[in-house]
């Protein structure tokens, strides 16, 4: 009996030194310190909490994913926490990653790493960079592995629809997914204040408009700087002179008195002001989108850049030279020059010439132009002279020169005829 009742006592102390065997977990509770848990129930955990991180022995249950991890060996949570998301996740690259999961890595070696992959995007994770892997960059403290990457990855505004008027950095000022080391852009395109779209030109995204393909002229691309398109739907740009009429509007503007543009689109860079010429001496100015028709040439108006821009007095304008004064004449290579105000009205106004005599090449204001060249430039007879409406417009090209032979033959009779224009 006494041999019986002995094994039974050792049978439980065998059991029960078997039992704290298993029960004296051993966890980190960091900085290279440990404790062995007290509980049989215990887990070895690590906590982060707002950036700081704890370690030891758990049998709270509160102790879960994703900021709380545990696990079951001796000092398995001595190795680092740290972030976790894969290529197929866009807002690993897009973020800095610090919304990501967290994960405890498999061994104490281990670092944290964040790693750009061939397409663009990125991974982060238990990861130990290659020395000489400058797509990589690992780091030795739990959850190091955040920020954007590479550090010069494009941030751009990524919103679409009714808040995207409203920009808020914290959660629309995000990295391109797709990585670009060079020529990366950030993309406006909109209809209205609540219907705007924002993001990087190579995002994949079906829905993305403004593609490197794209050629649609409402898509605004920049890259100068971070959040480069935060660009409203519209907004105003400066003031302009303002007027239309045949009296004062024609003569130079005075100071002051100009006015407010209305709010002009995001594609619209700088203010612009015009002035233009109407019929029987009418000229009007304004700001340039306001003008619904548009401004160029063809409709004598003519645009200009800046804040109250348009102040000159308003003249007609053509080109005005002689091949055998000045030989770039012959082909058009002359700036427009100013026609005097008497070309704002009467049946020549806003019309110029170029012509062909005798082998010099002349071009003109038709107000200025003598009777006879007046006749030969009419439609009447076509051949040595074209009349033309519109700003600048007597730009046609006149080939090869005439030998200067025929160009003397031909003085006297050319001075007779173009007197006004020597
Ligand atoms: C992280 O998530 C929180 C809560 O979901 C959110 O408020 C915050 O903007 C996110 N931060 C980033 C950088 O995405
Ligand atoms: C550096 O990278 C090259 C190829 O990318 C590789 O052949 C080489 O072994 C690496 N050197 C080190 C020290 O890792
Ligand atoms: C948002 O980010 C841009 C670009 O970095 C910066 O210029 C701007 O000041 C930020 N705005 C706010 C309100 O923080
Ligand atoms: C100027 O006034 C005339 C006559 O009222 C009008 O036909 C024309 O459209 C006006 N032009 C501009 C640019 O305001
Ligand atoms: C100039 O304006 C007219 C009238 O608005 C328009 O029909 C024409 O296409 C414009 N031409 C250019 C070159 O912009």
């Amino acid at each position: 009996m006494q041999t019986h009742k002995l094994s039974i006592l050792i049978a439980a102390l065998i059991a029960i030194s078997h039992y704290k065997d298993v029960a004296a977990l051993t966890c980190s509770t960091g900085s290279g310190t440990s404790q062995a848990c007290t509980d049989a129930l215990a887990e070895c955990f690590v906590k982060t909490d707002n950036g700081v991180v704890t370690r030891g022995c758990t049998t709270d249950p509160a102790c879960a994913a994703p900021n709380c991890l545990k696990c079951k060996t001796d000092n398995c949570n001595a190795a680092l926490m740290c972030k976790q998301c894969d290529a197929t996740q866009s807002d690993c690259g897009r973020t800095t990653g610090a919304n990501s999961s967290n994960v405890i890595c498999g061994s104490p070696t281990q670092q944290c790493g964040t790693q750009l992959q061939s397409n663009g995007a990125v991974v982060r994770g238990c990861l130990n960079c290659a020395a000489n892997d400058s797509n990589c960059k690992s780091c030795a403290t739990d959850n190091c592995n955040v920020g954007i990457f590479p550090e010069n990855r494009q941030l751009c505004y990524q919103c679409s629809g009714e808040s995207c008027s409203n920009l808020d950095n914290s959660t629309m000022l995000l990295g391109c997914a797709i990585y670009q080391a060079t020529g990366q852009k950030c993309y406006t395109i909109g209809t209205s204040a609540t219907n705007m779209q924002r993001g990087c030109q190579s995002d994949t995204a079906a829905d993305n408009k403004c593609s490197a393909t794209s050629t649609d002229p409402s898509c605004l691309f920049c890259d100068n700087e971070n959040g480069c398109n935060n660009r409203p739907y519209s907004r105003v740009l400066g003031s302009c002179y303002k007027c239309n009429d045949s009296d004062k509007c024609q003569l130079q503007q005075e100071a002051s008195t100009a006015t407010e543009c209305a709010a002009a689109v995001y594609t619209q860079n700088v203010n612009s002001c015009y002035t233009q010429l109407l019929a029987n001496g009418v000229v009007a100015r304004g700001c340039t989108n306001e003008l619904a028709a548009g401004c160029n040439a063809s409709n004598n108006c003519d645009a200009c850049e800046g804040n109250n821009c348009n102040a000159a007095v308003a003249v007609f304008k053509c080109l005005i030279c002689r091949s055998d004064y000045y030989a770039p004449c012959r082909e058009a290579e002359v700036g427009q020059e100013n026609c005097p105000a008497s070309s704002l009205t009467g049946p020549d106004a806003m019309k110029c010439f170029s012509g062909e005599w005798d082998g010099v090449v002349i071009r003109g204001c038709l107000s200025e132009a003598s009777d006879v060249m007046k006749y030969q430039c009419s439609k009447d007879s076509p051949s040595r002279c074209t009349e033309c409406s519109g700003m600048g417009c007597n730009d046609i090209s006149y080939n090869v020169a005439a030998t200067l032979q025929q160009m003397a033959l031909s003085l006297f009779a050319l001075i007779c005829i173009v007197h006004k224009y020597i």
